[in-house]
């Protein structure tokens, strides 16, 4: 561990009182930055969270030909002046999975891309299996090695496409593609995230013909190049960092408003946490929270929209390793996305492990120690996590924490909890 690195600190906190503001999302704001590789012109984008995700893709489509400026804190200007090059570096690809969002874009406007693998949070194997064969019944001739992605066509042409699986990234790289592909291109078994509806009202605003938005069946009529236009466009709300701080006052106790929380875009995860029994009620600008004593355990499995997402899922690890009962949780996205139990177990969770389910023993209260901050979400849920443990809470690697929550630290001491970041 290298001690210069920054490093956040918890300690046991509560009751949480006051008011937080939701920022927008990490998961659509990069697929929209990606997006204005369709279109000649200049983009603002409002809402934009400050994370370094979106430096990241800021650095990616810069080295594309896009410039970008901050016009203000959360507002960022992207101009697409037509001079795009089609290759998109190593360093940046590997640093974000939304990079390989540039494929659709580029092979449907430009004729051809040239992408490394893109990195992003470890979950294990990540394959962009879906992606490909979509791209490839639309036409696409694309070639694969150990490196990168290399991908053309002339024109592609729509097709109807039936995903195996309702993949986020397939659903949004097949969705560009189709813009300009000949034709109609029929999506079935789209992902129906609240985020790719954003992606697809920015991308009707800006001359595209897409029918089914939030529906499972995503219908796009191809329009001839280049003749979408840029527009102006507000990221929606961070539905996961709203799930954040709902678990931070269940977890510390006390009466919160989480203003901009969108209780339509979180209505399972909402009943769960019901069920937990967090009070959460419509307030005038978001939700209001509530808390009023010990959690109680719940079994819940992780699937797509509208189900309980997989990035949820570490933060009702966190509040079912201190509540009362034994609490089941299964994982059907990312078997891999386990790593951080081991961190909670040393803050005294008591967790098992068996293939792609977590038993989860609740304990009275955790012990604070040093823990790693495995990826995003995870790294959210430790510092979470730590508002329940008696003692001093330190977690390294909080880099994965910054590359998706804007400002945690801030929000969480403006509610009153005992968080410093060092
Ligand atoms: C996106 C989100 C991530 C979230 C995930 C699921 C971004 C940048 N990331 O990731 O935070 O956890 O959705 O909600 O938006 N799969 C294949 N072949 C493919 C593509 C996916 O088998 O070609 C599998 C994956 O291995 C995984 C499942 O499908 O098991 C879901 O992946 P997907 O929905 O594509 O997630 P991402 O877009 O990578």
């Amino acid at each position: 561990m290298n001690n210069e690195s920054p490093q956040i600190i918890v300690r046991r906190s509560g009751p949480l009182s006051g008011n937080v503001q939701v920022p927008g999302a990490k998961n659509s704001v990069l697929k929209l930055m990606a997006a204005t590789l369709l279109a000649e012109g200049e983009y603002v984008l409002t809402n934009v969270p400050a994370i370094a995700d979106v430096v990241t893709m800021s650095d990616l489509l810069t080295a594309l030909g896009i410039s970008t400026k901050w016009l203000g804190p959360h507002e960022l200007s992207l101009t697409n002046s037509g001079n795009i090059s089609t290759e998109a570096p190593f360093e940046n690809v590997d640093r974000i999975r939304a990079s390989i969002n540039v494929l659709g874009p580029l092979l449907t406007h430009y004729g051809q891309a040239l992408i490394n693998w893109p990195g992003g949070d470890d979950f294990g194997g990540r394959p962009i299996d879906l992606h490909i064969g979509g791209l490839e019944k639309m036409g696409a001739t694309i070639e694969q090695n150990l490196l990168n992605i290399r991908a053309s066509a002339d024109q592609l042409n729509g097709a109807e496409i039936e995903l195996s699986f309702a993949s986020v990234g397939a659903t949004e790289n097949i969705l560009t593609a189709a813009i300009y592909a000949k034709g109609t291109t029929v999506i079935d078994n789209a992902a129906r995230e609240p985020e790719i509806g954003d992606l697809c009202n920015m991308l009707v605003a800006m001359g595209a013909e897409i029918e089914g938005i939030g529906s499972s069946r995503l219908v796009v009529h191809g329009k001839q190049k280049g003749s979408l236009h840029s527009v102006r466009h507000s990221v929606i709300n961070d539905r996961v960092q709203a799930a954040t701080y709902i678990a931070a006052v269940a977890i510390a106790g006390g009466d919160v408003q989480i203003r901009g929380a969108k209780s339509e875009h979180m209505e399972m995860v909402i009943d769960k946490y019901s069920q937990m029994g967090v009070l959460i009620s419509p307030s005038r600008d978001g939700l209001r929270v509530t808390s009023p004593g010990r959690l109680n355990a719940i079994d819940f499995a992780t699937l797509p929209y509208p189900g309980i997402a997989t990035d949820y899922k570490p933060l009702l690890v966190a509040m079912n390793s201190v509540s009362n009962g034994v609490g089941i949780v299964t994982e059907n996205l990312f078997p891999g996305r386990f790593r951080y139990i081991e961190e909670l177990c040393k803050l005294g969770a008591d967790i098992r492990i068996d293939g792609h389910h977590a038993v989860v023993k609740g304990v009275e209260y955790l012990i604070g120690t040093s823990v790693i901050a495995p990826d995003i979400r995870a790294g959210a849920a430790l510092v979470v996590a730590g508002l329940a443990a008696h003692g001093e809470t330190v977690i390294s690697e909080i880099h994965h924490i910054d590359r998706g929550y804007d400002d945690l630290v801030g929000r969480l001491s403006g509610l009153g909890a005992d968080v410093t970041r060092v």
